[in-house]
């Protein structure tokens, strides 16, 4: 049986960071609240000017120097992003070109917070079928971009950021599965009004904004996750105990505690980067995933439960030995 391994991972965060003093200055918030209803201290932000390509393109240099491929070794790139540079070409189109990757498969997924475990079960297929022998996925996201700044309950919650790993065949091991679940009877929970097809409206009460039922959404959100947790685990037939880290969706400390509770993890076995990063998105697994590789927490044949939720709603997990 061929797997597909994560050979490499790598990251990248913009310089700006927005503390919840900044914040404080902004909206009618307070440090206090933020950090107890959601364990965010700080986030970045992308710098005027700075998109969505550059931090995926750092984030995949970054993944490919750890995996010793080059640009010519990569014959399948997906980006998973809500927030594109633009409507077209495709983000993953834009960063092939920067990396010089021309020629093979270049798209980009959008499945808002869970882009990024979506794009790499489309990679994950690829690898597996023979098809790809090295697939750049990447997850990056300037959420800040289409955030009001004006209101509290949705703009302390996001920053940017982007991570990517490269995949590759192995005959031993890698990704056990994915898993990947979505329900558009949940639209209103979290969703951007504009589009193309459905008219740009520049008006009050419009324009390009996040909207959010936050305390809705966090419900929703805990029952997903702690379902899909559950469908990982009894479709490898592993107890919860053979898990050695979870790698979640950095939305909010409290539902990533109450999925690890779920699962009897004590927290040292828990990856949280939503304190420093805020939730970027389609960013978030891989950047805390990097993280850890990078300090050393993951090592190399450990059971790792990767998930994400995000607006759709959409929602999934992939169960791999690193
Ligand atoms: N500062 C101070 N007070 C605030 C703030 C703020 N930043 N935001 C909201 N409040 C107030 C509300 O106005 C409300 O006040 P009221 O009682 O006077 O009406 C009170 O706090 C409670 O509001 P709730 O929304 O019920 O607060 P809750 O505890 O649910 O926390 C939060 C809000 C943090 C948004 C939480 O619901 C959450 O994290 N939800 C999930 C959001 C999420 O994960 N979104 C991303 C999904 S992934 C993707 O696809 C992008």
């Amino acid at each position: 049986m061929l797997y597909s391994r994560i050979a490499g991972t790598g990251s990248y965060l913009p310089d700006r960071v927005l503390s919840n003093a900044d914040l404080e200055r902004i909206v009618d918030t307070t440090d206090a609240w933020i950090q107890e209803r959601t364990g965010i201290r700080q986030r970045h932000v992308a710098a005027d000017g700075q998109t969505t390509a550059d931090l995926a393109e750092m984030a995949a240099l970054r993944a490919m120097e750890a995996a010793g491929v080059t640009a010519a070794d990569i014959d399948m790139l997906v980006v998973g992003t809500t927030t594109p540079d633009l409507i077209f070409p495709s983000t993953a189109c834009l960063v092939q070109a920067r990396l010089g990757a021309n020629g093979c498969a270049a798209f980009d997924v959008n499945a808002a917070c869970s882009g990024f475990i979506y794009a790499l079960s489309m990679a994950d297929k690829f690898v597996r079928s023979g098809q790809s022998k090295c697939a750049l996925v990447i997850g990056a996201e300037t959420l800040t971009r289409m955030i009001d700044w004006t209101d509290r309950g949705t703009c302390v919650l996001f920053g940017d950021g982007a991570g990517a790993v490269v995949l590759k065949p192995s005959e031993e091991t890698g990704i056990l599965s994915t898993h990947l679940h979505a329900d558009g009877g949940y639209k209103e929970l979290l969703f951007n009004p504009v589009g193309v097809s459905a008219g740009f409206i520049d008006e009050p009460g419009h324009g390009v904004k996040v909207k959010m039922i936050g305390n809705e959404l966090f419900k929703v959100a805990v029952r997903a996750l702690a379902r899909t947790a559950e469908e990982a685990l009894a479709a490898n037939e592993l107890p919860q105990e053979a898990l050695d880290w979870l790698v979640p969706h950095q939305a909010n400390l409290r539902i990533i505690t109450a999925t690890a509770r779920h699962l009897g993890l004590p927290m040292e076995r828990v990856i949280v980067t939503v304190d420093r990063h805020g939730n970027t998105s389609s960013g978030s697994v891989p950047l805390a995933l990097d993280e850890a590789v990078r300090d050393g927490r993951i090592q190399r044949g450990q059971l790792l439960l990767m998930e994400a939720f995000g607006g759709g709603i959409t929602w999934g997990s992939a169960l791999l030995r690193y």
